[in-house]
């Protein structure tokens, strides 16, 4: 991993009317890191990365994904990222060819390029032997999977995942896992959130998101090693409890307070 920033992103804020769904978040991530997003339901995750796509813009703030601004130069920040939302659609009576096809002509892959980044995209999201398929007879692992060869097709160089494995069995996310660990390894940058605590372990580095903020950040092994505690969700705990100066016990009024649905 590199120690260039790709994206960098200052004090940005994301208000809705009077209510503000990101509050103030700095996010460096490097070239090459796979860095996660966690935090509880409603906590301004998709809502950060759909600012960085450049599909919402901020209230206030600034940032850049590579040297572009992401209040005026969305279009170029769209042709360099590959954006899998949290509720992303395939077209169902496609089959999982003619959907790549589909895909390559939305990024506007000049032609004579297509044949070759479909071949690379069923290569890498392991679909080889699905092409003829239809979408809506592919189980949950492999229309996941179809979604991220979606996403590749253009060949971005960083790649935003907003809950990809929500809903896939463990086996496929650990299938799923590998191929975000190739595209790594080849220099790609991800920046993908969840709410698996296993796929939250293999990121370079996490931040936690909580109310609109960033309440704490770091390689997920030394901050488990930092907290003294056993595992993430712990770490978060924590996090929680020095933000707001109190122990946080396992009541259910506390825990309401936690996963946003207070
Ligand atoms: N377009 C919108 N208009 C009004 N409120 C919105 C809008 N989009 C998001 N919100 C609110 O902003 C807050 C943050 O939402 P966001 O979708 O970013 O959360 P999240 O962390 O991605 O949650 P989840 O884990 O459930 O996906 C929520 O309270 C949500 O209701
Ligand atoms: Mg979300």
């Amino acid at each position: 991993m590199s120690s260039e920033l790709i994206v960098d992103i200052k004090n940005i804020v994301k208000k809705f009317q009077d209510f503000k769904a990101v509050d103030g978040v700095d996010l460096q991530i490097k070239k090459g890191e796979i860095y996660g997003l966690l935090g509880p339901n409603g906590a301004g995750k998709s809502t950060l990365i759909r600012m960085i796509c450049g599909v919402l813009s901020p209230t206030a703030g600034s940032g850049r994904v590579y040297k572009y601004d992401i209040s005026k130069d969305s279009e170029l920040i769209k042709e360099r990222i590959g954006y899998m939302s949290q509720k992303f659609s395939l077209y169902e009576d496609l089959t999982v060819m003619e959907n790549l096809r589909f895909y390559t002509e939305i990024y506007m892959v000049p032609k004579n390029e297509r044949k070759e980044r479909i071949r690379e995209t069923v290569n890498m999201a392991g679909l080889q032997g699905k092409e003829n398929v239809l979408t809506k007879n592919l189980s949950g692992g492999w229309k996941q999977r179809l979604a991220l060869g979606c996403t590749l097709i253009h060949n971005p160089e960083i790649l935003i995942l907003d809950e990809p494995t929500s809903a896939v069995d463990p086996v496929s996310r650990r299938i799923f896992w590998g191929i975000i660990y190739k595209l790594a390894k080849r220099g790609i940058t991800i920046l993908v959130t969840t709410h698996y605590m296993d796929e939250a372990e293999s990121c370079d580095r996490v931040s936690f998101i909580f109310d609109g903020k960033i309440i704490g950040t770091g390689n997920p092994k030394k901050i488990i090693e930092e907290k003294n505690v056993k595992n993430l969700e712990e770490v978060f705990i924590t996090f929680v409890e020095e933000i707001y100066g109190k122990k946080i016990t396992d009541s259910f009024d506390e825990l309401k307070f936690i996963s946003g649905e207070h």
